[in-house]
């Protein structure tokens, strides 16, 4: 082989060039989000890393559990579920944003727990969350409370700083320090659902009407009905008086369980006879 300086020189600038492209990022890998950027329906900021974990404590999130989060950004909120060891999705509109979620849960060796889809968070799929981690505008919490209370009983939302709203009110409320911005954590438990009508095995009976997590109602006995107070759920466990007595049990479909405790302490139980309205 006999090449000139000239030849040479040009295969050695080729050699380079390839070299180049095999290692060039393209420009969807370099991409980088800016804080107050437009998504389709909120802008993209980032949960605080405080907030993030303050969100992921009070939702309790365990392997169990089936984490999902609408409007993901870049996947941080995510990625921290996998890392707790749960199962967490993430769905954002942007495509970058989901293409550097995937690169980033990769890099923190999750990618098998932590997914990434590309869609919009008012048509996705939320039927099997056990946890929904949010950053979102009050008017998007409302828009998808319906389907919040869909959730399998004791299934937690929680919110980066704003609330629900429509009148449920949150099971818990925390603000995280030290931390300079959006830094409040809302917690809502999806409640059991308990309106309507219970017979107790001796007869008795309990008539509920439901506002969220919180009941009201009365305690029947033959034809003497008395009020019951401080009526809350949490997820499947119910509370409440009646007189001095304290009634706390499970709701399990249309059967609850428990134990009423005033002088004595009895178990009870009750079965659904007719549905209420809830909320
Ligand atoms: C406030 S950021 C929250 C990001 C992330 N959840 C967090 O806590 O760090 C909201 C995100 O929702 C995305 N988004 C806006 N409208 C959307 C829609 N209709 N469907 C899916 N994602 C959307 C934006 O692109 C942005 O990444």
């Amino acid at each position: 082989m006999n090449l000139n300086i000239g030849h040479r020189a040009i295969c050695i600038a080729c050699l380079l060039l390839a070299a180049g492209f095999a290692t060039a990022q393209t420009p969807q890998e370099t991409y980088k989000p800016v804080a107050g950027q437009p998504g389709k329906d909120v802008v993209w900021i980032p949960t605080p890393d405080a907030t993030l974990e303050q969100m992921l404590n009070m939702a309790k999130v365990t392997p169990d559990d089936y984490v999902i989060d609408l409007g993901s950004g870049d996947g941080r909120m995510v990625i921290a579920a996998a890392k707790r060891g749960a199962r967490a999705h993430g769905v954002e509109f942007n495509p970058d944003l989901v293409a550097l979620s995937q690169r980033a849960a990769a890099a923190a060796g999750v990618a098998d727990k932590a997914t990434f889809s590309q869609g919009d968070m008012f048509e996705a799929d939320i039927s099997k969350a056990t946890v929904m981690p949010l950053f979102l505008l009050p008017n998007h919490l409302s828009r998808l409370a319906p389907r919040f209370l869909q959730l399998k009983p004791g299934a937690r939302v929680v919110s980066n700083t704003y609330e629900i709203g429509g009148g449920w009110e949150p099971d818990e409320t925390v603000r995280t320090t030290p931390c300079n911005s959006w830094c409040i954590a809302v917690l809502y438990v999806i409640p059991a659902r308990a309106a309507g009508s219970w017979q107790l095995a001796d007869g008795e009976w309990l008539h509920l009407e439901q506002y969220y997590q919180k009941l009201q109602g009365t305690f029947q006995i033959g034809d003497i009905a008395v009020p019951i107070t401080d009526g809350s759920l949490r997820g499947h466990d119910i509370r409440f008086s009646v007189n001095q007595v304290r009634y706390s049990g499970r709701i399990d479909g249309d059967v609850m369980v428990g134990v009423a405790e005033g002088r004595i302490k009895r178990d009870w139980r009750a079965a659904r006879a007719s549905d209420g309205a809830n909320e």
